[in-house]
């Protein structure tokens, strides 16, 4: 099978202010933080393409211009590598912008996941799309998001990733209330009812929403109707709660190691494992490593 048509366009919410990564993130994105040497957010956007995706929307705010900068075109800086023989690095920075289209929204007022997905609508326009947060970064072979949109392509209609979490960890968690649907793959599952962040005693299981959602173009009325929560935000969860009402959706246990890069201490265990990963490294990391523990 070839790359997928049905799913093009990947909306990266980016906006948030990065505080668990205080002063670190006073003057630059949380999102261009480096695992080992690349953004984060390039992660996200790598799954994207080698999951047949072209069209990058970065959801962003003010102060956050460096991950449009780093998705732009760069001849002057490949120029410069190609003079000095260093044409793999050049080849490296040349893909970074080459193979996708990235365009940017700005949230405004920071009102919730739904919301960042709201201002979406008319650049997302009538087809489906995914949704990556790029926190969430993805080591799975098929890429996560083309074993979702596979099970996209099967159901007909819309996929969230999802992973068994210790029970105590739920109430961080959109949580699912499911039944399996092995008529459309492995660890494939239709969705009876979603919750944002419940206590674990309310958790209606222990299948909790992670970062990836491929999703229909009547997410948007449903985010329309769909009320602000205590806090004040639109939560994309309570928009698919609604959803569910008009259209069956489903959700998928990804194959594959997910890192949550989103607090410090899961933010270093990537950098190792990624580092790992690398040849040049991994020995003298692994040698290191022994010496402190
Ligand atoms: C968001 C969603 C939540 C989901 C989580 C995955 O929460 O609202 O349903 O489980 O992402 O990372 P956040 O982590 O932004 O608070």
């Amino acid at each position: 099978m070839g790359m997928s048509a049905s799913v093009r366009k990947a909306v990266f919410p980016a906006a948030g202010l990065g505080t668990r990564f205080l002063p670190a993130t006073k003057a630059i994105p949380k999102e261009m933080l480096p695992i080992v040497d690349k953004p984060t957010i390039q992660y996200g956007v790598e799954e994207a393409m080698s999951s047949g995706l072209t069209d990058i929307i970065l959801v962003t705010s003010r102060g956050k211009s460096a991950m449009e900068d780093h998705f732009d075109e760069s001849s002057d800086l490949i120029r410069f590598l190609e003079g000095r023989g260093k044409t793999a690095l050049a080849d490296e920075v040349r893909k970074v912008s080459s193979l996708t289209r990235v365009s940017a929204v700005r949230q405004g007022d920071p009102l919730g996941l739904g919301h960042a997905v709201l201002v979406t609508e008319s650049t997302v326009g009538n087809e489906p799309f995914a949704v990556i947060l790029a926190d969430d970064v993805y080591d799975a072979n098929p890429p996560a998001l083309k074993q979702m949109i596979d099970v996209f392509e099967r159901a007909k209609g819309p996929v969230i990733a999802v992973e068994r979490v210790p029970m105590e960890k739920v109430s961080s968690y959109g949580v699912i209330d499911a039944t399996p649907a092995p008529e459309f793959g492995k660890d494939v599952y239709r969705i009876h009812d979603l919750v944002e962040k419940p206590p674990r005693d309310q958790a209606p299981s222990d299948l909790a929403i992670v970062g990836r959602y491929i999703l229909t173009p009547d997410i948007f009325p449903a985010l329309h109707e769909t009320s602000k929560d205590k806090s004040g935000e639109i939560q994309l969860t309570n928009g698919m709660r609604r959803l569910l009402k008009s259209r069956p959706l489903y959700a998928v246990i990804v194959d594959g190691v997910r890192h949550d890069t989103g607090n410090n201490l899961g933010f270093l265990k990537a950098n190792v494992y990624f580092g790992l990963k690398r040849p040049e490294i991994a020995d003298a990391l692994r040698e290191y490593l022994k010496t402190q523990s």
